[in-house]
């Protein structure tokens, strides 16, 4: 990526001074101007420290973090956080409980009070709260104090919103609704965005960019088809897609499982199977799986949950191993049925011991 980038982050290291690993750990990123990075990863992993650094509440130890083309920290630079352009938006809203609605959002805002007054004005309109500027925060609904937030977080005109999990305490349709609104406002006046979220499908579905985090590190960086096609780890796999692994063999062009034998394809060229590699896990996801009823099949149809667009089978292997598929709602098997698997096309990805 050219120099163009709204945020640059080169080996970026911090270790709190109790803790015996890095909090944050070698981590390199660019970030398009206007585009929206998902930072996905468990709990711990380093996603708040590591907007923190961004937003300048921490200082790395090494790296450099550069927000369009200025260099914040590392090098002997340090810009503080109010001169860094960068707004942010916490899980728990954090907003002041003894100031309005009005005066929340107008907290940070250094203009003359009728400028002030036209620019609260705009914020509460853009993000739909227009009549409620006298109530207080435990007046307003949780969504409501989010809006709060975020047109908080607005009103210094950031080029860069960092967004930690806003949305995990709001309930799903609010969630939803919410989401879209924040991503056609990020849109709408061109400014990038990293939104830390747990949840894998709320990444995949916002994201241009995908950043999945482990004890630190950053363990794989692409497009959400990327994440979720070619995952670069057995990690990233179980994360984000929450398939199916299975114990496997590779035997010529085929890997040999306890359910049968399925062919072998070449993965990304870097993954170059070794020979010494050929015990690991088969990566099967479950909407992959294709169903055939059969006396002398290797799986037994454990349970059936109706989804709406889909069911979900759990099938035992012979080994007692569950698995579970996804299928269209046209067939329906009777718990019980064998079956023998197929899997469509290129899906199966392969993962080596070790
Ligand atoms: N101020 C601090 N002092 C010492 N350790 C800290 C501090 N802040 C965070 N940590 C530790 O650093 C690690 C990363 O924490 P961080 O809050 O960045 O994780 P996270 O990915 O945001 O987790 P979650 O998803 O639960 O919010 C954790 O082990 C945490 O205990
Ligand atoms: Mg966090």
């Amino acid at each position: 990526m050219t120099s163009s980038a709204i945020l640059r982050l080169e080996n970026v290291s911090l270790k709190f001074s109790q803790m015996t690993a890095p909090a944050v750990a070698r981590v390199t990123l660019a970030l398009a101007p206007g585009d929206v990075l998902g930072l996905l990863g468990p709990s711990g992993c380093g996603k708040t420290t590591l907007l923190r650094i961004i937003a300048g509440f921490e200082s790395p130890q090494a790296g450099t973090v550069e927000i369009a083309g200025q260099l914040v920290a590392g090098n002997g630079h340090w810009v503080p956080p109010e001169q860094r352009h960068v707004g942010m938006v916490f899980q728990d809203y954090a907003l002041f409980p003894h100031l309005s609605v009005a005066e929340n959002i107008a907290f940070g805002l250094r203009f003359a009070k009728t400028i002030r007054r036209q620019r609260v004005a705009e914020l509460l309109a853009l993000v739909r709260l227009t009549g409620l500027e006298n109530r207080y925060p435990h007046e307003l609904s949780g969504g409501q104090q989010q809006r709060v937030a975020l047109a908080r977080a607005l009103a210094a005109q950031p080029k860069l919103l960092l967004l930690d999990e806003p949305l995990s305490n709001l309930d799903v349709q609010v969630r939803l609704k919410l989401r879209e609104e924040v991503l056609e406002i990020l849109k709408a006046k061109e400014i990038s965005g990293i939104f830390v979220t747990h949840d894998q499908q709320e990444a995949l579905a916002i994201a241009d960019q995908v950043a999945v985090m482990r004890q630190g590190s950053l363990e794989q960086l692409g497009t959400p088809e990327e994440i979720y096609n070619q995952p670069a780890s057995r990690f990233v796999a179980e994360f984000v897609t929450q398939a199916n692994f299975l114990p496997a063999r590779r035997k010529g062009h085929l890997w040999e499982t306890e359910i049968g034998c399925f062919a072998f394809q070449n993965q990304d060229s870097k993954d170059d199977i070794h020979p010494c590699e050929d015990k690991g896990d088969l990566m099967i996801r479950e909407e992959d799986i294709i169903l055939q009823p059969d006396h002398d099949g290797s799986a037994a149809i454990e349970t059936r949950r109706f989804l709406g667009r889909e069911y979900r089978y759990c099938l035992r292997t012979p080994s007692g191993k569950k698995l579970y598929a996804r299928t269209p709602t046209a067939i329906v098997l009777p718990i019980g049925t064998r079956v023998r698997l197929s899997v469509v096309g290129q899906a199966l990805r392969f993962f080596p011991h070790g």
